[in-house]
């Protein structure tokens, strides 16, 4: 991996426009079907992050990124804080080289900053491998009800089964609840 990778964690509210579009740029390349969504200055999909972690080149250009956001869902009845990871990415042209483990186990330290009990995402079969490589717990049989991305904005519910995945990071996989997951929101 190159030296000239300059890793940082950005809150949010410290982004600029700029910042917002090299992102959305960059995951525009990522996420071919959804680039519809990263037009200009929206670097997000679902839920807004509240931190990001950013890899950038020496031009400032955006190489890998990951949005953290914060939450209470549903689980069996009980409220969990999760620290929703999503806009999980790699620039195409790097894929492969060992970025994309650097970007989770800085999302890893992020995560164990912000003192939440676990780090919660949904991917595709596709890319479930990857987060068990990383050392995030397939919850095989687990069932979430979370609100769609659409493109008029409308948050309709969709039930899906297959690709959750929870880090542990201040409690152990053990202590996640039994039961359906109700996200009561979108996804970052
Ligand atoms: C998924 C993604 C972030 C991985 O990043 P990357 O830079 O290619 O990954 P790395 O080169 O750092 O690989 C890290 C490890 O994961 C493994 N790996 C990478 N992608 C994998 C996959 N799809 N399935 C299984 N293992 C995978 C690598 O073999 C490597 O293993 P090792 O370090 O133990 O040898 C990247 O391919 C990407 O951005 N894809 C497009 C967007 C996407 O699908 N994001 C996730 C959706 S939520």
């Amino acid at each position: 991996m190159s030296d000239d990778i300059r890793w940082e964690v950005v809150e949010e509210s410290a982004l600029s426009l700029p910042d917002h579009e090299a992102i959305a740029a960059m995951l525009g390349q990522a996420f071919p079907d959804w680039s519809h969504w990263y037009v200009g200055g929206r670097s997000w999909s679902g839920m807004q992050p509240e931190r990001r972690v950013i890899a950038r080149d020496a031009d400032g250009v955006v190489l890998a990124h990951v949005g953290i956001r914060r939450m209470f869902v549903g689980v069996g009845g009980e409220d969990v804080l999760i620290g929703d990871t999503g806009l999980v990415a790699v620039a195409p042209a790097m894929q492969g080289t060992g970025i994309g483990r650097e970007l989770m186990t800085r999302t890893q330290s992020v995560l164990e900053g912000l003192r939440v009990p676990f780090g919660f995402l949904g991917t595709s079969e596709r890319t479930v491998p990857f987060y068990v490589r990383m050392g995030w717990h397939l919850m095989d049989d687990a069932v979430t009800t979370f609100s769609a991305f659409t493109a008029d904005g409308a948050g309709v519910s969709e039930t899906e089964q297959g690709g959750w995945l929870i880090l542990p990071v201040t409690a152990t996989a053990e202590e996640w609840p039994e039961g359906p997951i109700w996200l009561n929101g979108q996804q970052v």
